[in-house]
């Protein structure tokens, strides 16, 4: 993508709505316009990093053995009456009425539709385990829609429903959708912490919330610094053993995490002091195993090995993929702007030609734009013809973590300079090896 011709609406002034670091540096950079309280659109560099937040999580879904779908956003009443949550739910439901005189409502969640997919189709416990998610608009009339996208009313979440024999089959299925997120927030570059949590409306016993700490947060939150020393890493599991997801899940429940909502003073003191915290974090996801619950209400049952008809017990397990794009920017972000992970980023590598217009410069940012592109990459290069600090500034506020900058100094010589967005750190090298080196960065391409 040439700059030229891009649409990037960047702000010189700080929005003054704004209070916290995300929310005004997605301002500043052009990601997203407010169109009314808690409602975003999403301008070309705020929805690729949208999309590649949603990309993560559906590999990791799949790699699970997730089956990705796609529910509607309106949703009929008479499910919810069903469940007896349309009355419970309160005045976060978007309720509407169609021409016909029909209730309707936005979708704040999606237990109610998939329950009845599922009885729709499933009888037998030859058809379990089954877990169905898809990554969908939801709308919840926030009392304080803030932060940006962190706590919009209408928002991007992948919501995934697990469907299982009995509770044991049902609780593996909660461990292999807690390994599956901690693999999926840590290709983001992040940090997420599971914490014993409180189940809120959805109902139920087993349930986690993952925290990315950040002063911002709006969750208190209590830990053991043990736990934050864990890395997935690049472990390869298999999700169909039991025995493995389960050793997984107890290495990051065994130190002492929780929200204030279930937070448990005594615990918390049994934790040698040295590694006692107190901090504040971002949920940006959470699970729930909930057994019966909407399977009793809606008459979801199937027929076991021993041929009695049993309700189906399930869970429910989100990520808050729009929220994700502020959480990421709490985490990693300067006083010049933002600095994405690699495994987010909008453009792989800024390309800043310091003298647009001289014959050896355009060509050799051309060249490296040419040959990142062959590599399967995304170059952005500014090609526009201004001040060289304009430049600089414009690829430090939109955080790209690499930048080749080509000048004519440099060039006389065969250099140019590759940058870390991260460190700051310059190195002069050839065109090739610049080249070569940001494909080493993004070996996956
Ligand atoms: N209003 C919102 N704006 C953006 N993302 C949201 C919002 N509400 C929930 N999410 C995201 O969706 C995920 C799954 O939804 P869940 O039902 O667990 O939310 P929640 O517990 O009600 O969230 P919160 O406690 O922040 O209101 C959350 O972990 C969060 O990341
Ligand atoms: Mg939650």
């Amino acid at each position: 993508m040439r700059l030229s011709r891009y649409f990037l609406p960047v702000l010189k002034e700080t929005p003054a709505e704004a209070q916290i670091a995300s929310h005004r540096l997605m301002l500043r950079a052009g990601m997203i316009k407010q169109a009314s309280a808690g409602i975003y659109s999403w301008l070309p560099l705020g929805f690729r990093v949208l999309k590649n937040i949603e990309r993560i999580v559906h590999e990791e879904q799949q790699a699970a053995g997730h089956i990705p779908m796609l529910m509607p956003t309106l949703q009929p009443a008479d499910l919810w009456k069903e469940s007896g949550r349309y009355d419970a739910y309160g005045p976060e439901m978007l309720r509407i009425r169609d021409r016909q005189d029909r209730d309707m409502l936005y979708g704040p969640t999606n237990e109610e539709m998939i329950t009845d997919i599922f009885r729709s189709h499933v009888s037998s416990y030859r058809d379990l385990p089954l877990t169905l998610y898809h990554v969908q608009w939801k709308f919840r009339d926030e009392m304080r829609p803030r932060f940006g996208v962190m706590r919009g009313r209408e928002f991007y979440m992948k919501d995934g429903y697990n469907f299982d024999v009995d509770r044991d089959a049902a609780l593996h299925a909660y461990n292999r959708h807690m390994v599956s997120y901690l693999k999926t927030y840590e290709r983001m570059g992040l940090q997420a912490i599971p914490m014993r949590a409180d189940s809120g409306p959805i109902g139920g016993d087993d349930t986690h919330e993952f925290l990315v700490l950040a002063d911002t947060g709006e969750s208190e939150v209590f830990y053991d610094a043990a736990i934050t020393e864990l890395k997935f890493g690049d472990r390869v599991v298999d999700y169909d053993d039991v025995d493995a997801c389960r050793a997984i899940v107890d290495e990051w429940t065994a130190p002492y995490a929780r929200t204030d909502e279930t937070h448990d003073a005594a615990k918390f003191d049994a934790v040698p002091e040295d590694r006692r915290r107190t901090s504040r974090g971002i949920e940006v996801g959470q699970i729930f195993y909930f057994g019966t619950k909407y399977s009793d209400a809606m008459g979801a049952t199937v027929t076991n090995k021993d041929g009695e008809v049993v309700p189906v017990h399930m869970g429910s397990h989100g990520i808050g993929v729009s929220r994700l794009v502020g959480a990421i920017i709490e985490a990693s972000h300067d006083d010049n702007g933002i600095i994405w992970p690699e495994g987010v980023t909008p453009f792989h590598c800024g390309i800043v030609n310091l003298r647009q217009g001289d014959t050896d410069c355009d060509a050799a940012c051309a060249l490296i734009e040419g040959s990142l592109i062959a590599k399967g990459l995304d170059p952005l290069y500014d090609d526009r013809d201004e001040r060289a600090g304009a430049k600089f500034a414009t690829m430090d506020l939109i955080g790209l973590p690499w930048r080749i900058t080509v000048g004519p100094r440099g060039l006389k010589n065969g250099l140019v300079e590759l940058t870390s967005r991260r460190t700051g750190e310059s190195e002069e090298m050839t065109v090739e090896a610049a080249i070569d080196r940001v494909g080493q960065i993004y070996p996956r391409g």
